[in-house]
């Protein structure tokens, strides 16, 4: 990797006659705007911004940096959770802030393409005039491109699936600069390799995406919600595997822990009890599929032991009720005024789930460190969520991490459902993938023989 080369005023220049005067900048500031992400990774700066505005210009920048051999890293607005968009090795930093158009919707196809920079929820705010959505929604304003990159997915996936389930086809910029198209806009395809889905989740270590076409669904008519609290995890857990089994199809199913309950209710007055909590969503087209739907849960959750059971179908009161959901994140960063935190994410199948919470629960009684658990039960997603204050507290959340790590992948799952591998999780890559890491590592020497597209990530060394 010391092969790298610097980014000389020369360099500058090029990029300049690239791209435009305007959209190259080497101010401090800008650089540091752009050096750290939303997770507990250390910042470090690129050594040069570049804003484009079309393909062809995402086109040139690689061009350059690879003939020249300068790292580059895509940046779509730093909201992700495992360092993915930190340009560790400096070099370019390309910002798809003004790629953010859309450029075009195919409403009777259920289609939009749009390019990179788009925050999935601007995106939505146009579509919904037209009765459409994109359905996979992380929590934060992440851009499409940086979803894609990812492969977020968050608290629709249980019914629509990650952001790989909502993707047709994207325009990608290679290496060199050579731009491709993957995928098709034919909702089926069966020509050739699956590039489209290779691309995805890459984190921008095979080519950078310049264009995308994603699948929509229609803005649901109907919803409902549902926040039920249970004695213990398991008997929640059940919940969520009888809701999933009776065909209701949850639009969301997720789970608070008994500590963030309390903590929610301590601290903002929340109505929850401290008891482990699912909040649930349901989609519907008529108001009687949705009441005989929510008829039909409360059974379920009666019979497996539910301590309370609160349902609605008014969207004011639905929003209320999943007000802690939805601002758990600033409500705990509130009320730990001087602390940092770090966020982990592992999935297991759904039937190891009671023992993945079981086993972070012992780990929390055992060391005594505080830890919040939130998880997208219906996928048996779970992030642990852990306040530190100084160095050795973080390193004590280091070591919480890397156990539950491995028994998330002795259970059967992953060492990461949604966040990504980004710089923290790359250390597990050869336990959980073994032979399979050395077949990534030849595609990515295939596709980037030189190492410039976000090195230091997915791979160790
Ligand atoms: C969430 C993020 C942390 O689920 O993935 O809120
Ligand atoms: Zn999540």
């Amino acid at each position: 990797m010391s092969a790298y080369q610097p980014v000389t005023p020369e360099i500058i220049s090029a990029l300049q006659a690239a791209v435009g005067a305007d959209a190259v900048t080497t101010a401090q500031a800008e650089l540091e705007l752009h050096s750290k992400d939303q997770s507990h990774h250390h910042a470090h700066l690129a050594d040069v911004l570049v804003y484009p505005t079309t393909a062809e210009h995402v086109s040139s920048v690689l061009r350059l940096a690879h003939e020249h051999l300068i790292p580059v890293t895509a940046w779509g607005v730093g909201t992700g959770l495992e360092g993915s968009a930190i340009p560790v090795y400096g070099g370019i930093s390309i910002s798809f802030e003004k790629m953010n158009q859309i450029v075009q919707v195919y409403a009777d196809d259920f289609q939009v393409t749009v390019q990179p920079g788009i925050g999935h929820k601007d995106l939505n705010a146009i579509l919904a005039r037209q009765g459409l959505f994109f359905a996979p929604d992380p929590g934060a304003n992440a851009t499409v491109g940086g979803m894609l990159a990812n492969n977020a997915a968050g608290i629709r996936t249980v019914k629509y699936g990650a952001s790989k389930d909502n993707v047709l086809k994207m325009q990608v910029a290679l290496a060199d600069g050579t731009l491709i198209n993957v995928g098709s806009r034919s909702v089926k395809q069966s020509s050739g390799y699956d590039l489209l889905h290779l691309f995805v989740g890459s984190e921008g270590t095979l080519g950078i995406i310049t264009e995308a076409t994603l699948k929509l669904v229609p803005v649901p008519s109907l919803m409902s919600a549902v926040v039920a609290a249970f004695e213990s995890v398991d008997a929640a857990v059940e919940a969520v595997v009888a809701v999933r089994g009776s065909g209701l199809d949850p639009a969301a199913l997720e789970l608070i822990d008994a500590a963030h309950c309390r903590m929610l209710r301590m601290t903002e007055n929340v109505d929850l009890s401290d008891h482990p909590t699912l909040f649930m969503e349901f989609h519907a087209a008529h108001e009687s599929t949705l009441r005989s739907g929510l008829d039909a849960v409360k059974e379920i959750c009666e019979e497996l032991g539910a301590i309370s059971f609160r349902a609605t179908t008014d969207p004011a009161e639905r929003r209320q009720l999943w007000h802690a959901r939805h601002h758990s994140y600033e409500i705990m960063v509130r009320s730990h005024p001087g602390y940092q935190f770090f966020i982990m994410d592992v999935a297991v199948p759904i039937s190891a789930y009671p023992a993945l919470i079981g086993y972070v629960e012992h780990l929390k009684q055992e060391t005594g460190i505080v830890a919040y658990m939130i998880g997208h039960a219906g996928d048996g997603n779970i992030h642990v969520e852990f306040p530190f204050a100084d160095q050795d507290e973080y390193e004590r959340c280091m070591v919480m991490n890397g156990l539950i790590v491995e028994k998330a992948l002795e259970l059967g799952g992953t060492s990461t459902g949604e966040h990504g591998v980004g710089l923290g999780k790359a250390r597990y890559m050869a336990k959980e993938h073994g032979g399979a890491l050395d077949v990534m590592r030849a595609i990515k020497q295939t596709l980037d023989p030189k190492g410039i597209l976000n090195p230091g990530k997915i791979f160790i060394g």
